[in-house]
């Protein structure tokens, strides 16, 4: 049987749930008018500078890009204020998730992870071979304590994202820079960012900062979120050199396409787009509260671009009544919150077309 032959560890994995397309929407449910607000995309697309650059590229795509991106990541380090050589680019942040597993974690090390946070960081560990240690969270947020005093000898990955995907919470630099300082030298802590040019708040850590003094810190961050270039796949990590050349020892050649390089220079280009989206964001965000509070319905107060929402009742059926009224959110069963789900902040419009299948889901059932 080949379930024989698979890796150990890896039948009993449970593979990563993805927000469910629009188009697969339409074509079962035969709905003309759908609007996803299930992963976290930018309801403002990409910025008109990408989608030019995109074009502009298009007649180059039958030769191979430039391996390892090194203009994107000068361009990176630049803004950054760090080497080229502390950048790596992956296919998608997750790309370098994986990497940091394959490159570091040998069978049977310990990898501490909260539980619930990014669905990713366990399926990778899990894969891997290692042996994760989940640490619930306190109040919805990291329980940091809890974390360090997990750390053992056999303990080779912490993962701590920074805001919580799935809930939007996060840690202050106060509260991260004891706990940073305090890591041992065998261990590699990192630090995930997607929603890095979300957060507004002045207590957010400088995690740069651990990585320009040499610590073991890997910071990760995104074009598929404020950049609006899911669809393309390009994250990057920075991390100290020693660290970044054992990753691309693992790296896969030309794992970041052509376009998706093209585009993210432009991108970089563009803080007016960002400065819109953080604008939408923060100005919808509040709408959403507003609404909630209103309907008496729980949410726990984010830093990113979604919002965790409290249903209190199974959200499996909740999903496919969203569904039928062409609203894709996010059930978080997945994550062991039966009863909530994840919502991404989008337009105006698209929030009011929630708030109305709320409405109307919780009149059917009451
Ligand atoms: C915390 C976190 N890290 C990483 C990612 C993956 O991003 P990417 O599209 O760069 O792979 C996500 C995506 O939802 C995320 O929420």
């Amino acid at each position: 049987m080949v379930r024989d032959l698979a890796k150990r560890g890896i039948s009993s994995l449970k593979p990563y749930i993805p927000g469910k397309p629009i188009e697969e929407v339409k074509r079962e449910l035969g709905l003309k008018e759908v609007i996803k607000l299930a992963s976290n995309e930018n309801p403002l697309g990409p910025s008109p500078l990408a989608v030019q650059a995109l074009r502009e590229a298009i007649s180059q795509v039958h030769l191979y890009p430039e391996d390892g991106g090194p203009q994107l990541r000068k361009a990176v380090a630049r803004r950054l204020g760090v080497s080229p050589q502390e950048v790596i680019l992956g296919n998608g942040s997750v790309e370098i998730i994986q990497a940091i597993n394959i490159a570091f974690l040998n069978p049977g090390e310990k990898v501490v992870i909260s539980d619930p946070s990014f669905a990713l960081y366990r399926i990778t560990t899990q894969a891997a071979g290692g042996e994760e240690v989940l640490i619930p969270l306190k109040d919805w947020r990291h329980d940091l304590e809890a974390m360090a005093k997990a750390v053992d000898g056999q303990t080779k990955l912490l993962f701590i994202d920074n805001p919580i995907n799935p809930v939007g919470t996060m840690v202050t630099r106060r509260e991260l820079e004891p706990f940073i300082e305090r890591v041992p030298e065998n261990l590699i802590v990192i630090l995930d960012e997607a929603y890095y040019e979300y957060q507004e708040r002045e207590d957010y850590p400088d995690s740069l900062k651990w990585v320009r003094q040499g610590l073991n810190v890997v910071v990760l961050r995104t074009f598929s979120k404020i950049y609006g270039l899911a669809g393309l796949r390009l994250g990057y990590g920075i991390a100290k050199k020693e660290i970044v050349e054992f990753l691309n020892q693992v790296r896969l050649p030309f794992n970041v396409n052509l376009l998706a390089l093209k585009a993210a220079m432009a991108c970089l280009e563009n803080e007016e787009h960002c400065l819109r989206t953080r604008k939408l964001n923060r100005k919808e965000k509040r709408f959403l509260y507003e609404q909630l509070d209103q309907m008496g319905v729980e949410y726990v107060p984010s830093e990113t671009n979604f919002i965790m929402i409290e249903l209190g009742q199974d959200t499996r059926t909740f999903f496919q009544e969203f569904l039928k009224q062409g609203v894709i959110v996010r059930p978080l069963g997945g994550y062991g919150l039966p009863t909530k789900i994840r919502l991404t902040v989008g337009k105006r419009q698209e929030n009011e077309a929630f708030i109305r299948s709320l409405k109307r889901i919780i009149r059917k059932r009451s």
